[in-house]
């Protein structure tokens, strides 16, 4: 059975050009429960940590830096097959790509500073959401 939790970042670049409001609106109109929320910034070391499972691929020293580079929003969100139904929201990794209406679409500036991190697994979006908060800030 799939699960009903997902993790998500709004990412350095749309936190900067001030969407926060408007993406967090976009996910709950979607019909996801937020579980948990935070504004942080990843060091370089968490946002490596974080990010892993890309350390060989070619954009992974980007992918790095832009990811500590300001503040992101991280939350936890809950709905029937959140993973899934969550990518499905945000859109294609490349926003040239993302179906229009998709967070992708309307918030990423390119490939690399596409707007929102998806987990792309049930497994995963445990794993990341509590890399990212403990059990006493889970609601
Ligand atoms: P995310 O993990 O952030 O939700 O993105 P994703 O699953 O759609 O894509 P993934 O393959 O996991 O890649 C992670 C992030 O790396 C950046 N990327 N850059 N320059 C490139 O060719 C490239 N490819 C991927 C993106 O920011 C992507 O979200
Ligand atoms: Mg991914």
């Amino acid at each position: 059975m799939a699960g009903n939790r997902t993790f998500t970042m709004i990412k350095p670049g749309a936190v900067k050009a001030g969407h926060i409001g408007a993406i967090l609106a976009h996910i709950n109109k979607a019909g996801f429960r937020i579980v948990a929320l935070k504004l942080t910034q990843l060091s370089k070391e968490k946002a490596g940590e974080f990010y892993a499972v890309h350390k060989e691929r070619p954009f992974y020293g980007e992918l790095v830096d832009f990811m500590s580079s300001g503040p992101i929003v991280a939350a936890i969100l809950e709905k029937e097959n959140a993973v899934a139904d969550f990518r499905t929201t945000i859109g294609a990794t490349n926003p040239s790509e993302a179906e229009a209406g998709t967070i992708r679409a309307l918030y990423a500036k390119s490939i690399g500073e596409n707007a929102v991190h998806g987990s792309d697994s049930d497994e995963n979006a445990a794993i990341e959401g509590n890399f990212h908060f403990a059990a006493t800030e889970m609601c």
